[in-house]
């Protein structure tokens, strides 16, 4: 289950139970949560139908341990403070053998490719935000990529938290990146 697959996402962790019939999405903006509800409506394949809304905090997720078959969290563990603790707990509530995927912006090592990110988010993302009154919510993208983990960061970090095995894949070009995390 990565990111891309909830293009109805609004909320930072998506929990999938035995299938993906059973889907409990998860933040702690009551805000967030209402969009990503409204959007679920307007889909009309079974597999939005199955999707339970829950407001709660990375860092105690309000679940038992081993409890879901997997857990993608798409452009949140950027922003949690605690990334540690928030990954300790996905290690906790998901099933031994299963996976994580966390989809986030890639903070690369390599310098062509990060001139050409921070380009595009002053040239394009924050413009374009601009248009939509929504500017001053992504000026902070470029400070928090800087201050974000690397490929290789992340992957010890998975490892760090129990996981026994983590890998960084970068996707479009380097800009963004998906680790997957087995328990
Ligand atoms: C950039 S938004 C991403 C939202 C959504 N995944 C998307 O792609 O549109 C980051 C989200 O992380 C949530 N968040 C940050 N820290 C959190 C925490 N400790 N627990 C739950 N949600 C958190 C914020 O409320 C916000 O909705």
């Amino acid at each position: 289950m990565a990111g891309s697959a909830f293009p109805l996402c609004k909320t930072s962790f998506l929990f999938c139970l035995s299938g993906y019939l059973n889907v409990t999405g998860l933040d702690f903006s009551k805000e967030q949560l209402s969009v990503a509800s409204s959007r679920q409506h307007l889909r009309a394949k079974a597999c939005y139908k199955n999707i339970e809304w829950v407001e709660g905090n990375a860092l105690e997720l309000p679940f038992p341990g081993s409890y879901f078959d997997a857990i993608t969290i798409g452009y949140g563990l950027r922003n949690v403070v605690d990334k540690p603790k928030a990954m300790r707990e996905m290690y906790r509530v998901v099933k031994p053998g299963c996976r994580i995927c966390v989809l986030d912006f890639n903070k690369s090592a390599q310098p062509l490719t990060t001139s050409f990110q921070e380009w595009m988010i002053d040239n394009i993302v924050v413009p374009v935000a601009t248009g939509y009154g929504l500017g001053k919510d992504y000026e902070y993208l470029r400070s928090s990529i800087n201050e974000f983990l690397t490929g290789k960061e992340l992957e010890k970090l998975a490892l760090e938290s129990g996981f026994s095995n983590g890998k960084h894949y970068e996707i479009s070009g380097g800009l963004m990146g998906i680790l997957v995390a087995t328990r």
